[in-house]
């Protein structure tokens, strides 16, 4: 598979998750265009709704060390079926690259990959149209 490193480093990263209230931890990878890869783990928070999803974790690194140019996303997690990303960071990762590929797998090494475009159609959000300064 295309993206096995890029699940292995998901993995991996998922052990470092902070899911003390949900005990769902997951982990994300993302791949910009010239391989390097930003790792991220979700942040779960006593306030729930201020948890941070892993995927949102590995945009904020990656555009911490001044990466946009995201190409796919790995997300692992100890689900029934490969996780999806929620509709939260369906619309970030949009900001970036629309087109991104998803890579969902589970723990025990069940993979699917999907298109943003596909999961998300419609990220445009009206009068704001044209603004995105990627
Ligand atoms: N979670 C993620 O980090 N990414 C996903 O794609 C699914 C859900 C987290 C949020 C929360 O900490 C826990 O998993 C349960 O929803």
């Amino acid at each position: 598979m295309q993206y096995s490193k890029l699940v292995e480093v998901a993995r991996e990263v998922r052990a470092k998750a902070y899911a003390p209230y949900s005990e769902f931890a997951v982990g994300a990878a993302l791949q910009t265009k010239s391989c390097d890869v930003y790792a991220g783990c979700n942040v779960e928070n006593l306030s729930f709704g201020l948890t941070l999803c892993a995927e949102r974790s590995a945009i904020a690194s990656a555009i911490a060390n001044g990466v946009r140019d995201f190409v796919a996303i790995a997300i692992v997690a100890d689900s029934k079926q490969p996780p999806l990303p929620c509709g939260a960071c369906r619309q970030v990762m949009a900001e970036f690259n629309p087109n991104l590929t998803v890579v969902s797998a589970t723990v025990s090494g069940e993979v699917q990959e999907f298109l943003l475009a596909d999961l998300l159609p419609h990220p445009d959000q009206g009068v704001l149209e044209g603004r995105r300064h990627v």
